[in-house]
């Protein structure tokens, strides 16, 4: 039988806890929320016995196996302090946040400094499309032994070796093409939406993305842009200058061009 404490009850927390409440070895989930009162018809709603709230840290995590911390990520440091103060050595603390590799190691020190044992988790997708089997990445000296406990609850995770800065890293660069993409989506849709042919545009552009499977077309895009950075450079100054025209601010148009001109200069120096 185990027992868990959550640190945080968003939306993470909630998926995740309800998920785990179902599963028969486990019989007591302990939630920490610093507002009782703010989460009054969410804790009405709760969907099992098992879950117990409290507003005393100390409570929340006395006797639990694992402590997950589904906080924000900029709490995620503060909330690891707090929580490892009152922690045993036999205790694993899990953090989920969205965090750089710089303050995961703060963390990874924080629990160091108190032998509590830590293990990086890093959420690879959303929890509201892919619910609880939202894939998991793991990494720390635990991370094989919780990868194996937790996908033993159904739960969709992979233990990535002994670093705990790998998820992390993983997640946080990632993050670097998905949010880039829906930003320049933003942009291109805002411009299109300018002209009256936003969605003329962006079909064109799916159509260009998808005529092969997606991960073949991205591979081929790496190898081509290698090709002719000046020429795209000239391009994204056209593309700037229409942008300008119709009152859109080209952001990520010129950062799209800043990029080429580095891999012209690279191009370059590579051949001096
Ligand atoms: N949602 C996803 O699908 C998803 C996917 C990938 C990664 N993540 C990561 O998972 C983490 C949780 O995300 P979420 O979507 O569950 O966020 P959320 O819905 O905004 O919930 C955050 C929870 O953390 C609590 N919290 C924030 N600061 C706190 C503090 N200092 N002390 C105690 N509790 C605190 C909030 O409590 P209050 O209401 O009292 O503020 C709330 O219960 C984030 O780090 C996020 O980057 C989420």
């Amino acid at each position: 039988m185990k027992q868990l404490a959550f640190i945080g009850y968003g939306k993470v927390g909630r998926c995740l806890s309800h998920h785990l409440a179902r599963q028969s070895n486990i019989d007591r989930i302990q939630v920490y929320l610093r507002d009782l009162g703010k989460y009054r018809a969410l804790i009405e709603a709760s969907p099992s016995s098992k879950i117990v709230f409290t507003n005393h840290l100390s409570d929340a995590l006395a006797g639990s196996d694992w402590v997950v911390s589904a906080v924000w990520p900029g709490a995620a440091a503060e909330v690891a302090e707090m929580a490892v103060a009152c922690m045993a050595e036999e205790q694993i603390f899990l953090d989920l946040n969205t965090i750089s590799a710089a303050h995961t190691e703060k963390v990874a020190s924080l629990c160091q400094q108190k032998n509590v044992s830590f293990v990086k988790g890093a959420i690879m997708g959303g929890t509201e499309i892919y619910g609880a089997s939202v894939p998991i990445l793991l990494g720390g000296p635990m991370n094989e032994r919780l990868a194996r406990e937790l996908s033993g609850f159904g739960l969709h995770v992979q233990g990535i070796g002994e670093d705990p800065q790998k998820p992390a890293m993983i997640k946080v660069i990632r993050s670097v093409l998905l949010k880039g993409i829906t930003a320049l989506l933003h942009e291109a849709g805002a411009a299109g939406e300018q002209v009256g042919m936003r969605d003329l545009i962006i079909e064109s552009a799916v159509e260009a993305m998808t005529y092969r499977e997606v991960g073949e077309i991205l591979k081929l895009w790496l190898q081509d842009i290698r090709d002719q950075p000046e020429r795209r450079i000239q391009e994204m100054d056209e593309c700037k200058e229409l942008l300008e025209q119709i009152g859109v601010e080209p952001i990520m148009t010129l950062a799209s061009r800043r990029v080429f001109e580095r891999m012209r200069d690279e191009k370059v120096s590579a051949n001096q």
